[in-house]
């Protein structure tokens, strides 16, 4: 049967949806970089460390210890969460409570590791997050089927080792220090730094017992941040996108 028969064109065939995945440590950028990179594609924005973030705070809210992994486990596998995706305003409610400042704060900052670390929330979290992967190739989905950029830890080797775009965002100890310090303090004076050291580094110490994300496996793009500013860094991720793709922003 032609394409002509069937009513569709090669001119108004839909695009195949886009999935870009894009992990890193803290302080890489890539939450900013990974939102302004789904707004200008047209694209949905995934952030899974809210999810991490969110599950942290409904367990505290509920009253669980940390501790105790397997009542972790099963609250997180009851757990009410919406996660908005337009990039322009992605939000996280839990039980229909909006809580997208609440999980910023240090409190949960501290905490989330002991979360991320618990290995049947991992599981429960990705099979969401693979969810919501895929519904973005729907007509009817945020993005209208064009895709999404799904952006953490472990997102382009366990999550989407088969996105269309795999990139690592690195940047230096002392840029991450910097970024995050001015990000949370408002400066990144040497106090702010030093006060920021044990958020970012050992986070990212924990972190890296469950996730492998300093390194770039095979098939996965590095983009080191540390020289560029948000402007550049985002176009050095259009830049891989096209040279991946073949797509133009
Ligand atoms: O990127 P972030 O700081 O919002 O992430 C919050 C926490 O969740 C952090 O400890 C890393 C962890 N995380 C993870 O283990 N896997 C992901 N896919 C995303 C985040």
């Amino acid at each position: 049967m032609s394409a002509q028969t069937t009513g569709v064109t090669a001119r108004h065939r839909r695009p195949q949806a886009l999935v870009i995945a894009i992990d890193g440590p803290s302080g890489s950028g890539k939450s900013s970089v990974s939102r302004e990179v789904a707004a200008r594609l047209g694209l949905a924005y995934l952030d899974t460390g809210a999810m991490y973030r969110a599950a942290t705070w409904w367990c505290l809210h509920e009253g669980v210890s940390l501790t105790d992994t397997a009542a972790v486990a099963a609250l997180v596998r009851a757990m009410p969460l919406e996660m908005g995706v337009d990039p322009a305003a992605p939000s996280v409610r839990v039980d229909g409570v909006d809580i997208d400042a609440a999980i910023r704060e240090t409190a949960i900052s501290s905490a989330v590791s002991a979360v991320a670390t618990n290995l049947d929330v991992r599981a429960e979290l990705g099979r969401l997050q693979r969810e919501a992967i895929a519904a973005e190739r729907l007509p009817s989905s945020f993005s209208g089927g064009r895709g999404v950029v799904a952006e953490g830890r472990d997102i382009t080797t366990v999550i989407a080792p088969d996105a269309d775009v795999r990139i690592l965002l690195t940047a230096s100890e002392e840029a991450r220090l910097a970024r995050r310090a001015l990000d949370v303090h408002g400066t990144d004076d040497a106090a702010a730094v030093r006060a920021t050291r044990d958020q970012v580094l050992r986070r990212d110490a924990d972190d890296s017992t469950v996730a492998a994300f300093h390194v770039a496996s095979d098939g996965v793009a590095t983009v080191d941040s540390s020289d560029l500013d948000f402007e550049q860094t985002v176009q050095a991720v259009l830049d891989v996108v096209t040279e991946m793709t073949g797509r133009r922003s």
